[in-house]
């Protein structure tokens, strides 16, 4: 019998244990879920970076760590996870991303703020259609690509940039640090999709922001330290940039004197872009746990070098 082990916040146990015990029986796996194994039987530890367990220390026999979140940037540094490390890729995460951030950029790309504050007057604006928008996102990987390709079937010209070289239907791919200039230059709407590393830390600078078109609006459901806030902050008191949707911060909940939320440019959402869904991602552990059984490689293995 396989011994896996739930470590997550308690209240997240009613919400995986049916989808968990359902997925591993349609694979075929025997499995033995629990909270409360002895560490040295657990074979693969089902985990959210929140979770208490943050020495895995006495887990001598765990064969795999799979994280129920997407961004693993809390973990990666961990020393006592020196086991393979999965980062979650879950179906039902990626359709709320896209649904995410579609709507984030047809209210800007439509200016229904402009709408709603216009509603008393008949004043037509008309829209450019998509077409006319050029629109970047920063991270073509699980999520950034789903994205990229869900704003294209709108009609939007679709740039995308990544560390490594791309090629993605309908998406002008850029890579590395001159792509990186271009991609900006287009972006009216700038969506920010890449992991939380050492390598993308204020990726969005005084310096990157000043090479987004005048008047450009950024959108950040990717991780806080993405953005350097200061030079957002300014360059979003210039009017180089017009606006801002923040999903992510260096501290959350973002505290209550942090300037963003007072700001007129810029929307605050709390972190709720993109949740994993219990069915979907259960489904996707017990295929890793299949492959881990059968000797494959894991599927979405954490690169500790890279981070992500
Ligand atoms: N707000 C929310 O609710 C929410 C929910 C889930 C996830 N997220 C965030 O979204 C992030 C992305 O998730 P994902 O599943 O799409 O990750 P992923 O599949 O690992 O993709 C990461 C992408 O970023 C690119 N990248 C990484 N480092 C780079 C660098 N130094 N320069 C250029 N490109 C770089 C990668 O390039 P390569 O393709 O070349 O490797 C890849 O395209 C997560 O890390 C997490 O922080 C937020």
């Amino acid at each position: 019998m396989i011994k896996v082990q739930f470590a997550a916040r308690p209240e997240r146990w009613t919400g995986y244990q049916a989808p968990l015990t359902a997925a591993f029986e349609k694979a075929g796996l025997d499995v033995d879920l629990r909270q409360d194994h002895a560490p040295a039987d657990v074979d693969y530890v089902v985990y959210a970076p929140n979770s208490d367990l943050q020495d895995f220390t006495p887990y001598t026999g765990c064969k795999a760590v799979l994280s129920l979140w997407a961004g693993v940037e809390k973990i990666t540094g961990n020393q006592t996870l020196t086991m393979p490390l999965c980062r979650m890729v879950d179906p039902g995460l990626t359709a709320g991303m896209v649904e995410w951030v579609a709507g984030h950029v047809l209210r800007y790309h439509l200016d229904i703020d402009r709408s709603i504050a216009t509603q008393d007057r008949w004043e037509p604006v008309v829209p450019p259609l998509a077409q006319e928008r050029p629109v970047t996102v920063l991270g073509l990987g699980a999520l950034g690509a789903a994205c990229a390709q869900g704003l294209a079937k709108f009609g939007f010209p679709v740039t995308g940039w990544s560390r490594s070289s791309k090629e993605i239907s309908g998406i002008i791919c850029q890579h590395g640090p001159d792509g990186l200039t271009q991609a900006l230059s287009q972006a009216e709407i700038l969506v920010l999709l890449l992991p939380d590393t050492p390598a993308t830390e204020n990726i969005l600078n005084a310096e990157t922001l000043a090479q987004l078109p005048k008047g450009a609006r950024i959108i950040n459901p990717g991780r806080g330290p993405l953005i350097d806030d200061a030079a957002l902050l300014a360059a979003l008191d210039t009017g180089h940039i017009a606006h801002a949707t923040l999903d992510v911060f260096r501290v959350e909940p973002l505290p209550a004197t942090d300037p963003y939320w007072a700001h007129p440019k810029v929307t605050v959402t709390p972190h709720i872009a993109a949740e994993t869904r219990a069915v979907t991602a259960a489904q996707m552990i017990a295929e890793n746990i299949q492959r881990g059984e059968a000797g494959a490689p894991f599927l979405n293995q954490v690169d500790r070098e890279l981070g992500y």
